[in-house]
């Protein structure tokens, strides 16, 4: 709302400090007397233009501008953002030979916008249409999401992109100021590399943020996505997230990497991932649930054939990717709290089953009622 009696006030004392007449500062900025004269009166409200025009000839300061700028209804930020019809405005008022080049100039500005734009990542995706979170009703849903939402707002996104089961509700969630979601709905239920193909429409030639939500990164930890796309600015490549794991046992449940050239402290080029390998030696870092993917990986996905179980997987096309560009990894240090899938935890029960030994059984039993409750819990 503009307040045409508080600019007109500020307006004239703003003159009278550069001991101007109203036919000298008119000159100064290029406007008729008369324009600066309705102002004063609070007869009239100067369009964005004017007003910067005005502001210049009368040298004020960058809090007397914001000032100046509300009173006359506008945003203090849309000084630095000409709108549309303001800069039509100034081209008609131009002979053709410089409203063409000033035209040119203004499609040039809006291709490099384009292509600023095409650059910058703006939107995580998150899976959620496996069979976990298919077990979970929306309350619960929302809980569990809680901590991806706020990694993604810590690093600066603006959307999310929840990727859903068909026939499943929207979760409630609490959004962080400043995020929006979308959501797509995953149809056949083909792995994570189909779920991540399921977005290539929402989110197009751009790069984008992948976060699993059953990896929960605590603490420090919760700036990992913010580092990780200071790397994707600085390599503009993409990059996902590696831990160490001590002993094998977890190795068949996680993808694996295997890393080559440092190129700082804790960030390397990846040199090969294997999804979940049942054989073969170790390396020691598994895949974490948290990537930043430049949108080439949407034609690798394509190209990926799907694993034995008829399952599309990210690792085997980050592979495929890696022929073509280099993809860094960066070491994952901070907590993480990884929740087991719950398919784990009974291939763990069952082969505790054993009638002679019910203490195990009992023991199994509590680590299964103990993962069930963290799971809800979140
Ligand atoms: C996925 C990835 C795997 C990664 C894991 C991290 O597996 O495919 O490479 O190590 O997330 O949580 P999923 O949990 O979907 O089986």
């Amino acid at each position: 709302m503009s307040d045409p009696q508080r600019l007109a006030s500020l307006f004239q004392r703003y003159r009278e400090r550069l001991d101007l007449t109203k036919a000298q500062l008119a000159q100064r900025a290029g406007v008729s007397a008369s324009f600066v004269t309705y102002i004063e009166k609070g007869q009239r409200r100067p369009s964005l233009e004017m007003l910067t025009r005005l502001m210049q000839a009368l040298d004020l300061t960058a809090s007397e501008k914001r000032e100046l700028l509300r009173a006359a209804g506008y945003q203090p930020t849309e000084e630095l953002m000409p709108r549309l019809g303001d800069i039509t405005e100034l081209l008609r008022d131009l002979p053709l030979p410089e409203r063409e080049e000033l035209t040119e100039e203004f499609f040039r500005l809006i291709s490099r916008w384009r292509e600023l734009r095409r650059k910058r990542v703006r939107r995580a995706v998150i899976p959620i249409a496996g069979w976990q979170p298919r077990l979970l009703s929306p309350e619960q849903l929302g809980k569990m999401l809680r901590p991806a939402l706020e990694e993604t707002a810590l690093a600066g996104l603006s959307e999310v992109v929840l990727v859903l089961a068909p026939g499943k509700a929207v979760p409630t969630l609490k959004l962080p100021r400043g995020l929006k979601v979308r959501t797509v709905v995953q149809e056949p239920q083909l792995g994570l590399g189909h779920a991540i193909l399921t977005t290539q429409g929402a989110v197009g030639d751009e790069p984008f943020a992948v976060i699993l939500p059953d990896d929960i990164l605590l603490g420090e930890g919760r700036q990992c996505l913010r580092q990780m796309l200071a790397l994707y600015e600085e390599y503009r490549c993409s990059v996902l997230a590696v831990t160490g794991v001590e002993g094998a046992a977890d190795f068949k449940n996680y993808g694996i990497a295997q890393l080559g050239k440092p190129l700082r402290e804790n960030v390397y080029l990846v040199k090969e991932l294997r999804e979940k390998p049942t054989t073969g030696r170790h390396t020691g870092l598994t895949i974490v649930g948290r990537y930043v993917l430049t949108p080439q990986i949407f034609e690798a996905l394509q190209a990926t054939t799907p694993d034995k179980n008829n399952e599309l997987q990210l690792t085997d096309a980050l592979n495929l990717l890696s022929r073509r560009q280099r993809i860094g990894a960066f070491v994952y240090t901070e907590k993480l709290f990884r929740v087991t899938p719950i398919k784990i935890l009974l291939e763990q029960l069952i082969e505790t089953l054993d009638e002679s030994q019910p203490e195990r059984l009992e023991q199994a039993m509590q680590i299964t009622r103990k993962a069930l409750q963290e799971l809800t819990a979140l």
